[in-house]
C-alpha cells in the first residue's frame, strides 16, 4: 500500500553490514535513514568489524550491534527470529560477493546469513566489490537467483575503485540507495531521474556593513518542497537566502544572501543541472540599494533618505533559458486571485502558488499555510490549511497532474 505522507519516518529497517571496503560510506546513509526518521538496527559480519567498528554504528543508530550468532550470553529469544517479525525491511549495504553468493545458496553459517534465510520482508543488496568480484560468474548467478526471488539488487557504479582501478563495483551513491529504500516501502517516486530547483527563504539587501533590508520569509515553504520532491526521487537542488532552518538531507543547499546572488545562483544551476520543475518559493527582494555603504552609517539628527533600485527579476530574467516547467509563488495581501493570475500570466510561468501574508496560520514564518494553485490552463486546487510538507506534496501532486495539459510553451517537456 503506498504511504507517501510519512516517507520513511518510523520505518524500522534490518541493516547488514558486511566485509566491503566501502562499509564507511554507510555510516552516512545510516545517519541520513536516521535523520528522516527511520528507525535502525545494525548487525555486521565478523568480515565487516573490521572495516569499521560496531561503536559507531551504535552510536549512529542509538541501538545495540548485532553481531553473534551465539552470543556470550545467549537471551531467551532467538534473535534473528525475532528480526524476522519485528523489522520492515532488510538492506546489505555493502553487500559482498561472499554474502550475495552465501544468501542466494541459502548457506546459513552466521548472524547475517542466519537472518537472512529467516526473513521474508523486502530486501534489498547493494553491492560493492573489485569489478572482476563482480563479473565472477559464481557472482552474477548469485545476483540473477536472487532478483529471480523479487530481492531487489542495486547494480553497483562504475568509476575508481578501491584498488585504485577504473571498473563497475563502486557502491551507488546515498541518494540512489535511499530511493531503492524507499521502493522497498511502495514510497511513489513520481520525480524519479528527475531534476528539480527550488529557490526559499527571504533575501538581504545590505544597507551598510551591519544593516539589510529583508523580510519575514522562514524558507519553510521552500524547504517543505525541496523535501517532498526528494522523497518523490528528484534530485533537488536548493538555492535558499539565509534562513534558521537545518539543511535538508540528500539535498543540495546553494546558500545566497542577495537578490543578484539568487539571481546568478538560480542563471548557473539552470546551466548545470538544466532542471525539469524550478519551485521558486523564495521572498526574493523587489528593491535593493544601489551602492551600499562601506562603513557603518552613524545616527544623525537629520532624516535619513535611501534610494532604492528595482532588483533582477529572476522569474522574468530565465524565461527562455529553461525548458522546466515553472512554478512561482505569489504571497499578496489583497486581490490574492487576480493578483496571482497576472504574475502567472506577465511572467509567463507555467503554474502559481497563491498564499496570503495577512492571514493567520499561513504565510510567512510559521509552520502550516493555505494556498490556492492555479495553472495556466485555467485548472485551480484550494489546498486548506495544513502543514506545509503535506501542501508542498499536494502542490507537486498537483504539478504532476496537470503539467501535460497541452498549454505549455513549445519547447516544453
Ligand atoms: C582490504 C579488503 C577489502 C575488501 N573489500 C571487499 C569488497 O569491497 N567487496 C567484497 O565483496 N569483498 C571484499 N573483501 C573480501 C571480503 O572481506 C571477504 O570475502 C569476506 O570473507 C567477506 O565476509 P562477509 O561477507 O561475511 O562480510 C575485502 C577484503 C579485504 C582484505
Amino acid at each position: 500500500m503506498p504511504d507517501e505522507s510519512v516517507g520513511l519516518k518510523q520505518k524500522q529497517i534490518l541493516f547488514c553490514i558486511t566485509g566491503s571496503i566501502a562499509a564507511y560510506k554507510v555510516c552516512e546513509i545510516i545517519r541520513l535513514l536516521r535523520k528522516e526518521g527511520a528507525v535502525v538496527q545494525v548487525m555486521m559480519t565478523d568480515a565487516a568489524q573490521k572495516f569499521v567498528g560496531p561503536a559507531t554504528f551504535a552510536a549512529l543508530t542509538g541501538r545495540e550491534v548485532l553481531t553473534e550468532l551465539f552470543p556470550v550470553s545467549p537471551k531467551a529469544g532467538l534473535e534473528h527470529i525475532e528480526l524476522s517479525l519485528e523489522e520492515d525491511a532488510i538492506v546489505v549495504a555493502p553487500a559482498t560477493a561472499n554474502v550475495i553468493c552465501k544468501a542466494a545458496g541459502g548457506v546459513a553459517d552466521d548472524l547475517v546469513t542466519t537472518t537472512l534465510s529467516v526473513c521474508e520482508q523486502p530486501t534489498l543488496f547493494v553491492p560493492a566489490m573489485n569489478s572482476r568480484m563482480w563479473q565472477n560468474p559464481a557472482t552474477a548467478e548469485a545476483v540473477t537467483k536472487l532478483r529471480a526471488r523479487g530481492i531487489k539488487v542495486l547494480n553497483p557504479e562504475h568509476g575508481p575503485l578501491a584498488s585504485l582501478h577504473e571498473g563497475e563495483g563502486r557502491l551507488p551513491a546515498a541518494g540512489k540507495i535511499l530511493n531503492a529504500i524507499r521502493e522497498l516501502f511502495n514510497i511513489p517516486q513520481p520525480l524519479r531521474g528527475k531534476q528539480v530547483l527550488v529557490t526559499a527563504g527571504p533575501t538581504r539587501e545590505a544597507l551598510d556593513p551591519v544593516r539589510y533590508i529583508s523580510n519575514r520569509s522562514s524558507g519553510r515553504m521552500g524547504y517543505a518542497i525541496a523535501e517532498s520532491a526528494r522523497d518523490m526521487g528528484a534530485e533537488v537542488t536548493l538555492i535558499a537566502g539565509p534562513t534558521a532552518l537545518p539543511d535538508v538531507p540528500e539535498v543540495m543547499l546553494k546558500p545566497v544572501v542577495s537578490a543578484q546572488d539568487m539571481a546568478v545562483a538560480v542563471a548557473e544551476t539552470i546551466t548545470t543541472i538544466h532542471p525539469d520543475f524550478i519551485f521558486m518559493a523564495a521572498a526574493v527582494s523587489d528593491y535593493t540599494l544601489e551602492n551600499p555603504k562601506t562603513e557603518k552609517i552613524k545616527r544623525g539628527t537629520d532624516d535619513l533618505r535611501l534610494s532604492l533600485s528595482p532588483t533582477t527579476d529572476i522569474l522574468r530574467s530565465i524565461r527562455g533559458t529553461s525548458d522546466a516547467i515553472i512554478v512561482a509563488f505569489a504571497l499578496e495581501t489583497e486581490n490574492g486571485e487576480a493578483e496571482a493570475r497576472r504574475k502567472m500570466e506577465t511572467k509567463d510561468t507555467d503554474f502559481i502558488v497563491l498564499n496570503y501574508a495577512n492571514e493567520e496560520g499561513a504565510g510567512f514564518e510559521v509552520p502550516t499555510n493555505r494556498v490556492v494553485i492555479f495553472s495556466k490552463n485555467g485548472e485551480k486546487l484550494e489546498i486548506p490549511k495544513d502543514r506545509k510538507d503535506r501542501i508542498a506534496r499536494e502542490i507537486i501532486r498537483f504539478v504532476l497532474n496537470h503539467k501535460s495539459a497541452g498549454h505549455y510553451r513549445a519547447s516544453k517537456k
